[in-house]
């Protein structure tokens, strides 16, 4: 089966079962990119924009991420994007930890699907899913190498676009930070 009989698959069951917000959201949103990407990019959550359109990061924090991307040569072709959670919450609010583990599996085989060569984590919620005892201040920027269901991998973490937009300090961090995807790829 190729990934996007796959990619397909995956949605189909997602649908069909009850999820965190699913009654609240207009779409679901599963992701965007190249399936066949080395590099995965994972978000939070979708927000109002993207809850409409069904693609993750189309708002303000998705345009700037397009121009971080562009900064180190890289294009929607070279990377798959998505969130680890798949509906957007009611009034953006932060998921709870109860309500991530919900889409966890999905999450899981998404990235299986994709078998990325290194996983950049965007903000400190997808950082605790993999690194759970750790601080987005402390390991921004610096890649690791994890065992991820039996595989190895690197994630990156680096903070979220959205909060470099609003607190400009961390901009330039940031654009620092991601040039590191290209010291993996
Ligand atoms: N912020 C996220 O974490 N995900 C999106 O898809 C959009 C904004």
């Amino acid at each position: 089966m190729n990934k996007s009989t796959q990619f397909n698959k995956l949605k189909k069951q997602i649908l069909k079962i009850n999820l965190p917000f699913q009654n609240t959201a207009h779409n679901l949103v599963l992701g965007r990119g190249n399936l066949n990407a080395q590099i995965l990019l994972l978000g939070e959550a979708p927000g109002k924009n993207e809850d409409l359109q069904g693609l993750p990061f189309v708002g303000n924090a998705g345009k700037f991420l397009d121009q971080l991307l562009s900064s180190v040569n890289l294009t929607e072709a070279d990377i798959f994007i998505s969130n680890i959670a798949f509906y957007r919450p009611p009034k953006n609010r932060q998921p709870t930890k109860k309500e991530l583990a919900e889409f966890l599996p999905f999450v899981k085989q998404l990235i299986q699907l994709i078998d990325p060569k290194i996983i950049v984590l965007l903000g400190r919620t997808p950082l605790s899913l993999f690194l759970p005892e750790q601080k987005i201040s402390e390991v921004h920027g610096k890649a690791k190498k994890i065992n991820w269901n039996n595989k190895e991998l690197f994630i990156l973490p680096l903070f979220h676009p959205a909060a470099a937009l609003y607190m400009r300090n961390l901009k330039p961090v940031l654009e620092k930070d991601f040039k590191e995807i290209r010291k993996i790829i």
